[in-house]
């Protein structure tokens, strides 16, 4: 039945009764956590999960990125990291290094074939996502991020509750039905008790690039608004790149490529703030 044996015998259920332990012990040595959301698909979660993730590990910071993306776990091709996830001779699991202080796990490079349609049940997603938070061999990290499915499902609730001290970045289109999923998603912070560090306004305009000329494809300013209106700190604004899809397709990393653009100044910027406050 799909790769279900396949990922339970990975995922190696381990009698539980310590694994709060462990989890409690390894997330004792990450300063700062950020859980990435959104209402939607599509909004640019992983993009600027990985982006972020690069703009702090590119200041020196050491950074681990765990995506529970099972659905659509992008963050290994957004990287270009094909190899699988070992576990050492303790069953710690070895994160994948993008450089010398980006490391990172997904769900992706759990599974044995990377185009297999993964049926993933709940009580095996709830336990991998918990070895992501217990098991994994990261050393001391300064930020952990975590690229979670849109909406309010098991993944996010699961980070929510075993991540007392998580930070929410809520990600959004500046259109108004994008918003209205927003909404959603800070109630869902409200009721979780989990702090909501801000909210970025992503395919924020595009720049011609023929003439030049700022075009707002998806209206504008309805982050910034709803930031407003719901008393959160309002992140910054993502311009829309086509370049940022090519380098997403190709494992390219946008901010080395394209460092001067008003995308790589705007991601640097958001990392500033996840650094200052
Ligand atoms: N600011 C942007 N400019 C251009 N393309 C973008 C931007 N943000 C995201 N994308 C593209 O949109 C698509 C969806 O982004 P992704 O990060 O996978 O969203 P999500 O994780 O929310 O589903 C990808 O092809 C990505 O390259
Ligand atoms: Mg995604
Ligand atoms: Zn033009």
């Amino acid at each position: 039945m799909g790769t279900g044996s396949e990922g339970e015998s990975y995922v190696k259920m381990r009698e539980s009764d310590d694994r709060d332990a462990r989890i409690y012990m390894s997330l004792k040595k990450i300063r700062k956590k950020f859980l990435v959301m959104s209402g939607k698909g599509g909004v640019g979660k992983t993009s600027v999960s990985v982006n972020l993730a690069l703009a702090l590990a590119n200041r020196g910071l050491r950074v681990g990125l765990i995506d529970v993306d099972i659905h659509g776990p992008d963050v290994p091709r957004m990287l270009g990291l094909k190899d699988k996830i070992k576990d050492n001779i303790e069953q710690r699991m070895i994160p994948l290094h993008y450089n010398e202080n980006l490391q990172v796990v997904s769900i992706e490079s759990m599974i044995a074939d990377g185009n297999s349609a993964v049926i993933w049940r709940g009580p095996i997603k709830n336990t991998t996502i918990k070895r992501f938070l217990g098991d994994v061999e990261w050393g001391e990290l300064d930020y952990l991020i975590i690229d979670s499915p849109p909406g309010t499902g098991d993944e996010p609730l699961t980070i929510a509750q075993n991540i007392r001290d998580a930070q929410a970045i809520v990600v959004t289109t500046p259109q108004e039905v994008a918003l209205a999923d927003v909404r959603k998603s800070i109630n869902f912070c409200r009721q979780m008790n989990m702090d909501i560090f801000g909210i970025v306004e992503n395919m924020s305009g595009l720049d011609c690039p023929h003439c030049g000329k700022r075009i707002d494809l998806f209206g504008k300013g309805g982050g910034e608004k709803t930031a407003q209106n719901s008393n959160c700190r309002f992140l910054g604004k993502i311009p829309f790149d086509a370049k940022l899809v090519v380098c997403g397709d190709h494992g390219i990393s946008f901010q080395e490529k394209y460092a001067d653009t008003a995308v790589s100044k705007a991601f640097q910027d958001i990392a500033d703030k996840m650094i200052k406050y």
